[in-house]
């Protein structure tokens, strides 16, 4: 007998997944939005002044993203918003059973002068302390620091010492992610992303999400990323140049791949024509990811979901999915060799 959409979701909720690419502000949910309004609110003192119109989600294109996280961004302009933000954020991933999430952010500074970069990354690590530490005690949950393509070089650097700095003293942040809108120009800080890497730091960056020149990928790629995000455009039958290609097919660095995201923002026309498969046949690396499931309305269940109504994953592949993705977290073989342990508990428990 053949189940149904939310049936299906419901036995793959069950499955223990990893989370590598899930943005902070995009990952806010509708529930978590009110109650940051609510907060804004109490805190302006003012009932009447703010409101938010979330507008609806499936009409949005990519710019119609960028406009979505602006207003979420307005919603955690404080240290307490972003703090109850990460705190639900995280219960809702473990929730549909995420049992290691590496969260990224871009760290802001300003908000009427109460934040600076580093006070914003100490109110997030905090927020991830106190949540594996309570509510969601068999999680792992790691940082990255995002670098926005619009920042400028000063501020890009201030990220990534953040980052370095940190992730000698603690275990909570394990590297870094260049993100943004897509088509903005991101050469100005691709000395900084070669710091990175010089610095030992785990790098992951957004590429190809849209049409880039190809020099601009192949400089990527010469980077040497850890994981690449979206490489919508990277495949030669999506237009991609044959040369970065094969350096790709060279370097196998993971892919995580957005299949809502990417439906959602237009860059792809539909699941059908998704490049998930392309990817998969060849055995490339891949990893199914939510990117923003508070805009795109997803979950990570439902992204698996989608990988097998559309591609053909079957239960047992949805499990070695989830089970080769640990190869890719940026963690110790340690680390790695521990969650295998869990995910095959998990995994004797539910059959
Ligand atoms: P934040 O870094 O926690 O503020 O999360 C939201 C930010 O993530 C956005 O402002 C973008 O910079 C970045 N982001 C989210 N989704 C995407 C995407 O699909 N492509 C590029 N950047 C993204
Ligand atoms: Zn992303």
């Amino acid at each position: 007998m053949e189940l149904d959409e939310s049936s299906c979701i419901a036995k793959i909720k069950k499955l223990p997944k990893t989370e590598l690419h899930a943005h902070l502000n995009g990952s806010i949910s509708q529930n978590t939005a009110k109650k940051l309004i609510d907060l804004k609110k109490l805190k302006s003192g003012d009932n009447s002044t703010f409101d938010l119109n979330i507008p609806k989600l499936a009409s949005n294109d990519l710019p119609g993203c960028f406009e979505l996280f602006s207003l979420f961004h307005e919603l955690t302009d404080s240290p307490e918003a972003i703090y109850l933000a990460t705190c639900d954020v995280i219960k809702e991933f473990y929730e549909d059973n995420v049992l290691y999430l590496e969260l990224r952010t871009t760290p802001k500074a300003s908000f009427a002068g109460h934040m600076t970069q580093k006070s914003y990354v100490e109110v997030v690590v905090k927020a991830i302390e106190d949540t594996c530490s309570t509510v969601c005690q068999k999680m792992t949950v790691k940082l990255l620091l995002s670098i926005d393509r619009k920042r400028s070089v000063t501020d890009a650097e201030e990220t990534m010492k953040i980052a370095e700095e940190y992730t000698t003293s603690t275990t909570k942040i394990v590297g870094v992610d260049l993100s943004g809108n897509p088509v903005c120009d991101a050469r100005h800080l691709f000395p900084v992303l070669e710091y990175v890497k010089k610095a030992g730091l785990n790098l992951t960056v957004h590429i190809s999400e849209v049409p880039n020149t190809f020099e601009e990928v192949e400089a990527l790629l010469k980077i040497h990323p850890d994981r690449l995000g979206h490489g919508t455009y990277l495949h030669p039958s999506k237009g991609g140049s044959e040369k970065n290609y094969d350096l790709l097919k060279q370097l196998k660095i993971p892919l995580e791949v957005c299949l809502t995201s990417n439906v959602i923002s237009k860059t792809v026309e539909s699941y059908e024509s998704h490049h998930f498969p392309l990817f998969r046949d060849i055995g490339y690396p891949i990893v199914l990811c939510t990117d923003d499931k508070g805009v795109f309305d997803t979950t990570l269940s439902k992204e698996y979901y989608l990988a097998s109504k559309y591609y053909g994953l079957m239960e047992d592949d949805l499990f070695n999915h989830s089970f080769n993705s640990i190869n890719y977290i940026f963690a110790t073989e340690q680390e790695k060799c521990q969650l295998q342990e869990l995910w095959k508990q998990q995994n004797n428990k539910n059959n």
